[in-house]
């Protein structure tokens, strides 16, 4: 068993599940005329919505509280808190996934204070059901057990950030080096997925880069 259970999403999924997100936003006969992205995560699928529902307007707001992957930061916060007059809109607020639910219901509670639209309904494509403490108004996939959705956008800095925890947490002070054949069964015990090859690589080059370790032909040393 993974310690940390993660599932490699691809680009087809993201589109089938944002176009299931679609369908039941119409089937319901809700009809926005506004899309607002949860930066960041929310990007990709708010702006495959305003495709799948034909909407013009999108708008974004940064409401944050993963730091890093599978690391939850101690509180969200809204970033850049300007203000634009949503009356008159029918708004629907879209994140990549709802998990403990925290990112959405205070965008919402921003949105809902300071932009006043007339309605403003919430969606994402992953909905973890227990553990999340608000239920979004329309999802894709309800997800029972928890897992970390290694979205498309962040493969670059969810892989550093794997390979940055295992280095930190079970290799830092017990041994100064390791083969990257080591490392990548590690990394498939901690994550229960085979590092994908170019992120990979590209991965250590910034962790070498970062100082937290060097690499020498088929060895990566780890800094003290
Ligand atoms: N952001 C917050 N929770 C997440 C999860 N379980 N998977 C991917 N991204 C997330």
């Amino acid at each position: 068993m993974a310690k940390i259970p993660v599932k490699l999403v691809s680009w087809e999924e993201v589109v089938e599940w944002t176009r299931l997100l679609a369908k039941k936003i119409k089937e319901s006969g809700y009809k926005p005329d506004i899309v607002i992205a949860v930066a960041r995560g929310g990007y990709v699928p708010a702006r495959l919505l305003c495709d799948f529902l034909g909407v013009d307007n999108l708008v974004s707001i940064q409401s944050q509280h993963w730091t890093e992957a599978a690391k939850m930061a101690e509180k969200a916060i809204i970033k850049f808190q300007y203000k634009i007059d949503l009356t008159g809109y029918k708004a629907v607020l879209v994140d990549d996934i709802v998990d403990t639910g925290e990112s959405v219901r205070l965008a919402k509670e921003f949105i809902e204070k300071e932009w006043h639209p007339t309605e403003l309904r919430t969606a994402a494509m992953q909905w973890i059901s227990s553990v999340a403490k608000i239920k979004p108004d329309y999802y894709a996939i309800e997800v029972k057990e928890w897992i970390w959705f290694q979205y498309p956008w962040t493969r670059l800095e969810d892989i550093t950030q794997f390979i940055r925890r295992i280095i930190k947490e079970e290799l830092t002070g017990k041994t100064n080096k390791i083969t990257i054949q080591e490392l990548t069964q590690k990394f498939k015990e901690w994550y229960g997925i085979e590092p994908p090859p170019k992120y990979y690589e590209e991965a250590l080059q910034n962790l070498q880069q970062e100082n937290l370790i060097q690499i020498q032909d088929n060895t990566i040393i780890i800094k003290t």
